[in-house]
């Protein structure tokens, strides 16, 4: 098992979530936190690959390009035809920084 850097905790501040791009998975990951707890998941759209940002307000994370909605399990919640899902990470959090085991 690996584990994998992404961010530290300071950086979900601003928006209540983080983005990034991580080279070693290949893939961009949104880290965000609902009800004090923390979750990492793809960012990449299942659809066909738009941008997902996290709504804390509504408590939803959403896609940007054609208005999937998908809640926190990762599942879409707006389009009941839908069936992919938010690829989910196991992650560990040590000394404030977030790392993805792999
Ligand atoms: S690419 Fe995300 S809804 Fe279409």
């Amino acid at each position: 098992m690996i584990k994998i850097k992404i961010c530290n905790l300071s950086q979900l501040k601003n928006k209540n979530y983080f983005v990034t791009w991580v080279k070693k998975i290949k893939d961009e990951v949104i880290v965000f936190k609902n009800d004090k707890k923390i979750y990492v998941k793809s960012s990449i759209c299942p659809h066909f690959g738009g941008p997902i940002t996290y709504n804390q307000n509504e408590k939803h994370l959403y896609c940007h390009w054609h208005g999937l909605r998908f809640s926190i399990d990762g599942k879409c919640i707006n389009q009941k035809s839908f069936k992919a899902c938010l690829n989910n990470y196991d992650f560990e959090l040590k000394d404030n920084y977030i790392y993805i085991k792999k």
